[in-house]
């Protein structure tokens, strides 16, 4: 298949693109968390076309995209009043929210699931694209699975080409990490940690509960409130190692690791902060600690830089706010084995 590659900031690149969607096509387009591959989210056998060209496994379920709260509503049935509450705080924004499915829905869209995640993107060009197609755009990230999510338009050139109708290109996203993602089946619980906090949210709707998921790999056979969250997910070719511990603790133990290895295809992802204890060994810093929006922003592009590597060496953060979807990525990449 020939993919169009469009610039969403050249004349009716984001109306034809819309075309695209509309006749059943699949068209990559940067939001402000990664880049989606996206269909219609009302026609079942353009959805099925999603799980073709990325290789993803049919029991996990799509995002619908949505450019309006009235659009959002119109996926659900029994709709709680947390939904309303999250959707005027966060909507549009780095928010899924999971309810009960409308009867609209196909079953592609759910993976047979009878709820529906439902995301309104901020990124004014997703946003324009969503509007201009006139229906919800089913998509998940936009990498093949398991690979790195794409933060940058030559990440899903990368991956795509040949694969889907169109690329719509539009830069660098600003979150460089996925929506978080809340279920209010039963309880609030968040799925999957991501650009919007758990503080975040328990101050919009208070107590909410955190998956086990987020940061423990799920057991042969267990059943998950989110099914995305069964696959190794995130790695690139290289083997990724995590390193717990204080500052001198986990800096010490990669640069021994490094040592191990002389340095051979070795590349360390380091924060700011610590970058000084690695010496003249081979370091790529990513961000700050201070910061962890700033590890989250570039852990994925990080991790599509550095593919050619053999091993990759990370550093671990405190679990709590932004931190906590960095290092539910990073635990994800490595396999959960820390060191
Ligand atoms: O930021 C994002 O969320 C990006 C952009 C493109 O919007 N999308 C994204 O989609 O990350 P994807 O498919 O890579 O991840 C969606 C996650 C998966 O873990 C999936 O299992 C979960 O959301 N999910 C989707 N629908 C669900 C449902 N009805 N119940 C439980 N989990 C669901
Ligand atoms: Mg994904």
């Amino acid at each position: 298949m020939k993919t169009r590659i469009f610039r969403a900031d050249e004349k009716e690149s984001i109306e034809t693109c819309a075309e695209i969607i509309k006749s059943g096509g699949l068209c990559a387009f940067p939001t402000e968390t990664v880049y989606g591959l996206g269909a219609n989210g009302l026609c079942e056998s353009a959805v099925k076309k999603i799980f073709a060209a990325k290789g993803r496994p049919g029991d996990n379920p799509l995002i619908l995209h949505v450019a309006s709260k009235e659009q959002a509503l119109s996926m659900w049935r029994d709709v709680p009043r947390e939904a309303e509450m999250l959707m005027d705080v966060f909507f549009p924004g780095a928010l899924t929210i999971i309810c009960r499915r409308a009867s609209c829905v196909p079953d592609a869209v759910t993976a047979g699931l009878d709820t529906a995640a439902v995301r309104m993107p901020s990124n004014e060009i997703a946003h324009r694209l969503i509007e201009c197609s006139g229906v919800p755009i089913a998509a998940p990230s936009a990498n093949l699975s398991g690979r790195p999510s794409p933060t940058r338009e030559e990440h899903v050139i990368a991956d795509m080409n040949g694969r889907i109708d169109a690329i719509l290109c539009g830069g660098e996203c600003s979150y460089g990490v996925e929506s978080t993602v809340i279920s209010l089946i039963g309880e609030p619980t968040i799925l999957r940690p991501g650009a919007i906090t758990p503080a975040q949210i328990g101050a919009c709707i208070g107590e909410v509960k955190l998956a086990e998921s987020m940061l423990t790999p799920v057991k042969e056979g267990e059943t998950v409130l989110s099914p995305g969250m069964k696959y190794k997910h995130y790695s690139p070719d290289a083997c990724v190692l995590a390193f717990l511990g204080d500052e001198y603790e986990q800096t010490e133990k990669i640069c021994r690791e490094y040592d191990k290895n002389d340095g051979k295809n070795c590349i360390i992802l380091a924060s700011e902060e610590y970058r000084e204890h690695y010496g003249s060994r081979n370091v790529d810093v990513i961000g700050r600690r201070s910061d962890p929006y700033t590890l989250c922003r570039n852990l994925f592009s990080a991790f599509r830089r550095h593919n050619g590597c053999d091993v990759i060496l990370c550093e671990t953060t405190d679990a709590s706010d932004a931190g906590l979807a960095y290092m539910n990525r990073l635990l994800r990449a490595c396999g959960f084995e820390v060191r």
